[in-house]
């Protein structure tokens, strides 16, 4: 048996981690040889709850699970983590945008960045959930000197996700036969899922689909997806977010599949005119751990003006947070 990863997860309370503690501790995310230990973060208020949850962890029994820690100290979380999840942090309501979020989360992330600075493992593997997550990301990142700033990632695998699905179900055809869609940019409703790259079995996206349909109703749909679902769910989108989470990393663990990428808010190294270091979604290649800018992608003028009107959102939400970076 291999020695017990640190999987450090934040917000452990909460409904996302309620959907993905579980598949943590069973094995879904480093496989059936690889034990964890749980190293659980959340705010004082809401240790009871997190209680509660760890009672039903130990009720599964699960083989691989080692350890649980609880703790309200994100210094005793972060402790040698591998890997940490911030996915604690207020979700958005309805009628407001991701963005609205900054104010009140922003202060968690600079704390926690530091924390990982000072007591994670050096390689940790860090991925933002909580909102607006790119510049959540940023400002963890910028509080963690001592880490490689390529070791920080925010998540658009929900909205990558969300455009093979609904491109598959246009098309008539199973996800798997999607492969290289493009979320591009900012966790937001100026994201921009592209498919100009995208393959449909054998095909272009672009001979499968209406241009119409994609400008309009397909672009729109992914952008306001999260919307959606609080408008109709009352709350934000907790299942498939915890699925993406897992998949986000699993997948910076074992890398792509071969021919195709993912989507991914790393930091920018100028790649597509990007500004260096603002966090932003890039489709990825990975290997060994490592993740790839895939570079040389045509870009036209509409993408082009798509691209720039959410930088231009980054930098704003950037510009605000500036004391914290
Ligand atoms: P939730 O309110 O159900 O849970 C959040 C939990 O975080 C709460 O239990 C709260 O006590 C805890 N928390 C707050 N501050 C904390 C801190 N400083 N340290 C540790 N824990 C803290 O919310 P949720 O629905 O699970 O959503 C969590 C976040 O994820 C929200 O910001 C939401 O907008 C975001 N989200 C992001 C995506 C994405 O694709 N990036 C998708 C869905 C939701
Ligand atoms: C989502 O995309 O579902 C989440 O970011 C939640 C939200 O606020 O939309």
């Amino acid at each position: 048996m291999k020695t017990p990863v640190q999987i450090a997860v934040t917000g452990a309370a909460g409904q996302i981690t309620y959907a993905l503690l579980f598949r943590l501790a069973a094995g879904d995310f480093l496989g059936p040889d690889q034990p964890v230990v749980l190293r659980l973060l959340e705010v004082p208020a809401a240790m009871d709850s997190m209680q509660g949850v760890v009672m039903e962890l130990e009720d599964c029994a699960f083989p691989l699970l080692r350890g649980v820690v609880t703790t309200s100290d994100p210094r005793v979380a972060f402790e040698n983590a591998d890997y940490a999840f911030l996915v604690g942090a207020k979700p958005r309501g309805e009628g407001m945008e991701r963005k609205d979020l900054l104010e009140v989360n922003a202060q968690i992330f600079s704390v926690q960045g530091k924390a990982l600075n000072d007591v994670a493992h050096p390689d940790v593997k860090v991925l933002v959930v909580g909102n607006p997550a790119n510049t959540n990301a940023l400002i963890a990142q910028r509080n963690a000197p001592r880490l490689d700033p390529s070791n920080f990632s925010a998540m658009t695998r929900l909205d990558h996700n969300r455009s093979v699905s609904l491109l598959a179900s246009h098309c008539s055809v199973p996800v798997t036969d999607i492969r290289r869609v493009i979320i591009w940019g900012n966790h937001s409703s100026t994201q921009y899922p592209d498919i100009h790259h995208a393959i449909v079995g054998g095909d272009r996206a672009t001979s499968r689909v209406d241009r119409q349909w994609y400008e309009t109703l397909f672009i729109e749909t992914v952008q306001q997806r999260g919307s959606a679902i609080i408008k109709i769910r009352g709350k934000s989108s907790a299942a498939s977010a915890a699925n993406a989470a897992l998949e986000h990393m699993r997948t910076w663990v074992a890398g792509t599949a071969d021919g195709d990428w993912v989507s991914m808010v790393i930091p920018s190294d100028g790649s597509y005119g990007i500004e260096p270091g603002l966090m932003f979604s890039y489709p990825v290649t990975i290997e060994d751990g490592r993740h790839r800018i895939v570079q040389g992608l045509d870009i036209d003028d509409f993408s082009r003006r798509m691209l720039a009107a959410t930088e231009a959102e980054l930098k704003s939400e950037r510009d605000a947070v500036a004391a914290l970076l």
